[in-house]
């Protein structure tokens, strides 16, 4: 199988034909035989690690196949076929393009299953055939060779193992989620904001920090005294106003198709169940008494099947007594415990904490591998990373997982490589091919729940739809943080944002979900362009001009259609002129008058020119 460097490469060679937009840019009537065939290319085709989705194990090879025609287009009259010939494997589904305009690339996928007798995970060849053109005489082909493994062995625990592992295509159909930071820190739920704010969910490290810029250490002190700790914020965590099922409508309303609650942050108080030898530190033993993480997901997989279910875990603690031998300055500093009062030194209890003899496997191995079996998370969102048994964790989750025909996922934060790069209050200015999850607050700087956040300063739907666009057509996932408060009520801020973006994609969502990125490039002004197998999307950041001029090399060919999708407009035919590389899409008052956020264009590939 190939690793996660292959990966990048796969894209890197597509790259280096992009810069050359397409040469052709006029549409002479020509004869059908002076404008084909298109010259393809097989790039890189990967058996990967991957199987179709709900499929009996149908292994998807990848490839990227481009286009080195200087001016003659795949369309669909050139009946594209790509198959697989092998000694280990039938194909089970061939891959099929219809359309690929000069110099540009698009990924292809074939399915294959191995021939009986070949063992899972044997070392293998397949030779990858694309085929085209037949209709206007012999046809065409293109050919390559991949080399990998076929069918599913297990993992085993190294990170030279886990490396062939990529993150299942459910992941980049799924787009947009939602991330929930609920715990301790939510009664309190401070971080000043002047001049700059801080994450709210870090205050008890912060209290430690008399200098800190936050001024936590002094805002404690004058709210609550020098003897309220920490872990007496137990008693102001509650549940008189969490409703699983009413967190639930909100995700889904919101239009997110996957969600990650916290499970455990740095503070060490977990809010699900495990064994009471490994610890006590969490919300069915202190406070409200109640698994949340255990409902919550319940109720999610009762309502909202489709839903992904993820699990944010941190895996060091900041205090715990166990952790100590493995302190760790990175990320702001996790010194292990017992903590002490800050503001007298003396130490204090670490509440609920059992004697372990080490952290890593008495602890944070089998928590993760609670959430991992009893829970059955879906995508494993680890944070921080130091020390850690994750290549054991990660190697016998997946063989189970595949057991049980689950194709689940693990971030780059597990102190291992991961299936996905998580860039946070960040994003990417360009494309990047390895798989990424751009994850911010609807706070301007906080996951936590902070009162001193004025309520202007929030994320809306317009900032959340145009992240979510930008992100998507770079080949991200947006994971949208909501900090609900102290007795699980989320603030109607956060509400009202998250349900204008969820009106926005509930008639736009043809442009967001399940697309790929375009291999030119993913737009630059107001501009950006997402594409599937059968159209590509237009979508425009502001009210467009009404003659919104496009000078990238869209795929469009005479006799396309292209409609305005979602909005109240949806559906309305948009004449395209075009010359000289530039492309004119003529927009009406209506059109513009009929939508909000972002103005997304729907080009069908209609054309068979
Ligand atoms: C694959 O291609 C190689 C090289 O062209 C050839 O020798 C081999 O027979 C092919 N294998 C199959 C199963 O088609
Ligand atoms: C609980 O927390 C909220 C918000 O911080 C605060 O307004 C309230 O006074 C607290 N109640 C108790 C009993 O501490
Ligand atoms: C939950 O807490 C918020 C903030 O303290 C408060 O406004 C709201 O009334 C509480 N809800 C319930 C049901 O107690
Ligand atoms: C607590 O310890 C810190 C660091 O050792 C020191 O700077 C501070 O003065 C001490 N505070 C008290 C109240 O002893
Ligand atoms: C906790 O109990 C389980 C089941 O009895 C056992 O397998 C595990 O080793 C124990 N863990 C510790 C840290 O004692
Ligand atoms: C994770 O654990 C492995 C094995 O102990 C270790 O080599 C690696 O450095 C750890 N990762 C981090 C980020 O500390
Ligand atoms: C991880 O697991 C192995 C095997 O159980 C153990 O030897 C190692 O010390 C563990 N901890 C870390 C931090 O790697
Ligand atoms: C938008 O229009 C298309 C036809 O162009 C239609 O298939 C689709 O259902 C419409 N979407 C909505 C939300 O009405
Ligand atoms: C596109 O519109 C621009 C600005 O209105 C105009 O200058 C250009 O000639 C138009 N091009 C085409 C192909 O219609």
């Amino acid at each position: 199988m190939a690793t996660r460097k292959m990966r990048c490469m796969i894209w890197l060679l597509g790259a280096a034909v992009f810069t050359n937009a397409a040469a052709n840019s006029e549409f002479d009537v020509q004869e059908r035989s002076n404008r084909y065939p298109p010259t393809l290319e097989i790039e890189n085709p990967v058996l990967t690690s991957k199987w179709i989705e709900g499929s009996d194990f149908v292994q998807v090879i990848e490839m990227v196949i481009t286009n080195n025609n200087d001016q003659n287009y795949l369309t669909s009259a050139d009946t594209l076929v790509v198959s697989a010939d092998s000694d280990f494997v039938d194909l089970v589904s061939s891959g099929s393009l219809t359309r690929l305009a000069p110099h540009q690339s698009a990924v292809v996928q074939i399915g294959v299953k191995n021939k009986e007798g070949i063992t899972a995970g044997t070392p293998c060849t397949v030779n990858i055939t694309a085929t085209y053109g037949q209709a206007y005489g012999s046809g065409v082909t293109a050919a390559a060779t991949s080399t990998g493994n076929c069918g599913f062995g297990d993992y085993e625990a190294s990170t030279s193992s886990l490396s062939n592992h990529w993150n299942p295509d459910w992941f980049n159909d799924v787009k947009f989620g939602i991330f929930i930071h609920w715990g301790l820190y939510a009664a309190p739920a401070y971080g000043s904001v002047s001049p700059n704010e801080d994450y709210a969910e870090w205050y008890w490290m912060r209290q430690h920090d008399p200098n800190y810029k936050t001024k936590t250490y002094q805002y404690h002190l004058e709210t609550y005294g020098e003897n309220f700790n920490y872990d007496d914020f137990m008693s102001n965590f509650t549940d008189v106003a969490w409703d699983p099922k009413e967190w639930m409508d909100l995700i889904a309303a919101s239009g997110a198709h996957y969600f990650v609650p916290v499970t455990k942050h740095h503070d060490g108080f977990a809010l699900f169940d495990f064994p009471t030898n490994i610890s006590m530190r969490s919300s069915i033993h202190y406070g409200p008494q109640r698994d949340f993480i255990g409902e919550l997901l319940a109720t999610a997989k009762q309502y909202y099947p489709e839903i992904r279910r993820g699990t944010y875990f941190s895996l060091p603690e900041w205090y715990n007594p166990a952790y100590a031998e493995y302190a760790i300055t990175w990320g702001g500093g996790f010194p292990g415990g017992p903590p002490v009062n800050p503001y007298t030194n003396k130490t204090i209890p670490y509440t609920g904490y059992v004697p372990v003899n080490d952290f890593v496997t008495d602890i944070q191995l089998p928590q993760m591998q609670q959430l991992a079996y009893q829970y059955e998370t879906e995508l494993m969102w680890c944070d921080i990373g130091g020390a850690n048994n994750s290549t054991i964790f990660a190697s016998e989750w997946l063989n189970w997982a595949r057991d049980q025909g689950r194709q689940v996922t693990f971030n780059n934060r597990c102190g291992i490589p991961g299936d996905f790069d998580t860039p946070e209050y960040t994003t990417n200015s360009g494309t990047v091919s390895f798989k990424w999850e751009s994850n911010r607050g609807m706070d301007p700087f906080s996951f936590g729940f902070n009162y001193q956040t004025p309520l202007d300063a929030y994320l809306t739907g317009e900032d959340i739809i145009q992240s979510l666009v930008d992100i998507v057509s770079k080949n991200g996932n947006f994971l949208l943080d909501i900090g609900p408060m102290h007795n699980g009520s989320i603030p109607e801020i956060m509400q009202r944002g998250l349900r204008d973006a969820g009106s926005w994609l509930e008639t736009h969502g043809d442009g967001i979900y399940n697309t790929r990125t375009w291999s030119v490039t993913p737009g630059t002004g107001s501009i950006r362009y997402t594409k599937t197998a059968d159209a590509f999307y237009i979508h425009y950041m502001d009210v467009p001009p009404l003659t919104l001029s496009i000078s990238d090399p869209i795929p469009w060919l005479p006799g396309d259609t292209v409609t305005v999708l979602g909005g109240s407009q949806n559906g309305t035919v948009v004449p395209v002129t075009h010359s000289n590389g530039q492309y004119n899409l003529t927009l009406t008052d209506e059109i513009l008058n009929g939508d909000q956020y972002v103005w997304s264009f729907k080009l069908a590939y209609t054309s068979d020119w």
